[in-house]
């Protein structure tokens, strides 16, 4: 059997095989919920055959943590019932379903939400979003731990199989990171101060959803910055973390995207190379006894069966490839392989959701679409001849589905190459994968 396909338990659950979808705000909330759009989003992964679906991408749980990108907010009861209905939705098709929490201290804007001050451990200012923020109280640390402790018992609520808390880059890495953290009280200084948010935050969420529920973070593996934490520091900060028994599986991330070019080190675009972080996850891998998940530009198969074999990770991320393709593993478990419609690292998702805009795909016109456009097509009643006149991106996607539909299709192109414009933009070095043929 394919390793990628066999199944993986944390705790009493049972994923179904080893390919999951990290989190991501897809921008798809509606007044911080996730409606229809977002639910049929995720459904349709699962129908395709994720193990397990990562929603909420750094669902907000407090208002002095505003949304930046379309998050879904946690920070009241109202959520609950979408929550309900979006479990419901992934779990008929036997896929886990997770929520991603976070506070975003201060990787967030002071003029979002209701302008409150943006929260840090010290004031030091971050490149991107460039609020100074307020140092932190006491009080504030104390109401930050039951923000989270609220919204994990809604995440409980609203039938998920577990959470994941966010800290790469996030207040609670932010407290981390020397870098950031400049503190003189016992959360600065010291890496157990350093740690003693998150190790708060663990212990108060685990006292109240239970020895069951799963408990993971999205950590940082290296911040890959001078003066910021290196590896050794992070796979301490790992195995501290496992040593208590509030954590059932760790995320691992690497780099700094504190601006442009640390978030193109995260999600990286076409034109860097493939799995950049893997082995910084691997060695994670090898210093604890958890679960370890990884996501970072692992787009085709057979990476992931690489970082699998070599046992870099447990569970992999494929995230942006099943934003391209959500029946990836279905097509995968069937052997059409080849006909998986590939993640070029186009970057437009995530471009669009960094303007808060919705997170659709250059490949892939049905993804966040689903309640108008399947992603499975299917005969048409009656057959009938198509003439398209111009062979380029939308005139050979308009084909390919006529055609699939059971029509005869005749394609006119004036010129002698097919591809239009995708001719042009393939000439940048850089952005030469934009030529992988979609294949559908
Ligand atoms: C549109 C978009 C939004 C994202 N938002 C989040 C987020 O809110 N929280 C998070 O931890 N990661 C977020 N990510 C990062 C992904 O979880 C993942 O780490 C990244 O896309 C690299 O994995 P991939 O190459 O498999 O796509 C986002 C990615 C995309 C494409």
């Amino acid at each position: 059997m394919d390793a990628l396909l066999e199944p993986f338990k944390i705790k009493h659950l049972t994923l179904r095989n080893r390919i999951i979808s990290t989190a991501h705000a897809p921008s798809f909330q509606e007044g911080g919920h996730p409606r229809e759009q977002y639910r049929l989003y995720h459904e349709e992964k699962a129908r395709g055959g994720v193990g397990l679906t990562m929603i909420g991408g750094s669902t907000n749980i407090a208002p002095d943590s505003p949304s930046v990108f379309g998050q879904l907010y946690a920070g009241d009861d109202s959520i609950i019932e979408w929550f309900k209905e979006l479990t419901d939705g992934v779990h008929k098709y036997d896929a886990a379903i997770m929520c991603q929490i976070t506070h975003m201290g201060r990787r967030t804007a002071w003029d979002n939400g209701h302008w409150l001050p943006v929260l840090g451990p010290s004031a030091v200012r971050e490149r991107a979003h460039r609020s100074f923020p307020k140092v932190m109280e006491f009080e504030d640390i104390d109401r930050v731990i039951e923000n989270f402790v609220d919204a994990a018992l809604r995440c409980q609520q609203g039938g998920f199989d577990g959470i994941e808390l966010l800290s790469h880059s996030h207040l609670l890495g932010q407290f981390l990171s020397p870098m950031i953290n400049q503190r003189q009280d016992e959360y600065g200084g010291s890496l157990q101060n350093r740690m003693r948010l998150s190790l708060r935050i663990l212990e108060s969420v685990r006292e109240v959803v239970g020895p069951d529920f799963i408990v993971g973070m999205r950590i940082t593996g290296d911040e890959l910055l001078e003066g910021g934490m290196d590896a050794n520091e992070c796979i301490e900060i790992a195995q501290r973390l496992s040593e208590t028994s509030n954590i059932d599986f760790l995320n691992i991330l690497a780099g700094a995207p504190y601006d442009d070019l640390g978030l193109a080190g995260w999600v990286s675009p076409m034109g860097m190379p493939s799995a950049p972080h893997l082995t910084i996850a691997g060695q994670i891998r090898k210093a604890v006894k958890l679960p370890i998940f990884h996501a970072g530009g692992i787009s085709d198969i057979a990476t992931a069966r690489h970082a699998i074999a070599e046992g870099h990770v447990d569970l992999i991320g494929m995230t942006r490839a099943q934003i391209a393709d959500p029946h990836l593993v279905e097509k995968l478990s069937r052997g059409d392989e080849e006909r998986i419609r590939p993640c070029v690292g186009l970057g437009y998702c995530v471009d669009r959701v960094n303007q808060c805009k919705q997170a659709v795909c250059g490949h892939n016109a049905a993804t966040g679409r689903e309640a108008t456009l399947p992603h499975k097509i299917t005969m048409a009643k009656i057959q009938k001849k198509v003439v398209v006149v111009g062979g380029g991106p939308a005139g050979l996607e308009a084909s390919r589905i006529c055609a699939e539909r059971g029509h005869e299709v005749i394609l006119f192109e004036a010129s002698e190459r097919l591809g239009g414009q995708i001719n042009l933009a393939s000439k940048s070095t850089t952005r030469r994968q934009i030529w992988v043929l979609q294949i559908g």
